[in-house]
């Protein structure tokens, strides 16, 4: 690999290291819960360690009525908070729930094994659990999102996932929505998802990127900004709700529809 292709790389895997918070998973999984009954999910660019997508499904297993939740990271198996990608191989975790009903995930019930491979999802050992899944969800990596959603298209899974809000112009994916096979998740697109960092990138943005722009300091903790959104293809209320595409204009000096071009009246509008 040239010099050049060697530095790309490396920024493009940092740009991939950006963690999801608990709040922004809350915000939009609580839009989807009927959808998880009696279903497997796999969360698979998540190392269980550390993962928010992994603790909101422990947590919220028998809530949501789940028949199984499977999580595997990349590369790692450090059990600090974030993959530094230092060992070739990966973790699974397995879990199918409170078995000994004491309202608590004990370590009995999770199972941690390590995996053979790197946990690469297009790995053979990743597809064989995806393809013992129903529903992916997770903050896949930023750089690999083409292939990561062709193959859960390939797959026919179910999913809920962050990007880059740029991939809608992608070539791979714009006809995905066009057709109506994926679409923008409940949280509205102008809202400012911000993402956990490990240390040394937060030291390096604090050194040479802007804050407001690159970054936020949020309670004295820099938070990485990434312009992203939710991309689904489960259903939700809000993909439902009609679209108010006209209104009626009132002159508010007599009755009757007056259109707003041609009268001096005050005017005040109404929902038809
Ligand atoms: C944007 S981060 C999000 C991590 C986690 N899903 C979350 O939301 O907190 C993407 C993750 O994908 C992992 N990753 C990178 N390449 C991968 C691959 N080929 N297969 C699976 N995971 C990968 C990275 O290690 C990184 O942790």
């Amino acid at each position: 690999m040239s010099k050049n292709r060697n530095l790309h790389a490396a920024k493009r895997a940092k740009n991939d290291e950006f963690y999801t918070q608990r709040q922004d998973i809350e915000a939009e999984l609580k839009h989807y819960k009927d959808h998880f009954k009696g279903k497997t999910v796999y969360c698979n660019c998540d190392d269980p360690n550390v993962s928010e997508f992994t603790r909101y499904f422990q947590r919220n297993f028998e809530r949501l009525g789940l028949k199984r939740l499977i999580s595997t990271c990349y590369k790692n198996q450090r059990a600090d908070l974030f993959s530094s990608h230092d060992s070739e191989t990966a973790i699974m975790l397995d879990y199918r729930g409170d078995l000994n009903r004491n309202r608590e995930a004990d370590p009995k019930e999770i199972e941690v094994t390590n995996l053979k491979g790197n946990g690469d999802f297009r790995s053979p050992e990743s597809i064989r659990l995806l393809k013992q899944s129903d529903i992916v969800v997770t903050n896949p990596p930023f750089s690999l999102f083409r292939e990561y959603v062709a193959q859960l298209i390939e797959y026919d899974k179910k999913f809920v996932v962050i990007g880059n809000k740029n991939v809608v112009t992608y070539k791979e994916i714009f006809p995905l929505i066009k057709n109506n096979k994926i679409w923008v998740g409940h949280t509205p697109m102008s809202k400012d998802l911000l993402f956990d960092v490990p240390e040394e990138i937060a030291e390096e943005m604090k050194a040479t990127k802007k804050e407001g722009s690159s970054y936020r300091i949020i309670d004295g903790v820099l938070k990485g900004r990434s312009q992203s959104i939710w991309f689904t293809n489960l259903d939700h209320k809000k993909r439902n709700q009609p679209l108010d595409l006209s209104f009626r204009y009132e002159s508010m000096g007599g009755g009757g529809t007056t259109p707003i071009t041609t009268t001096t009246m005050p005017l005040r509008w109404t929902r038809p």
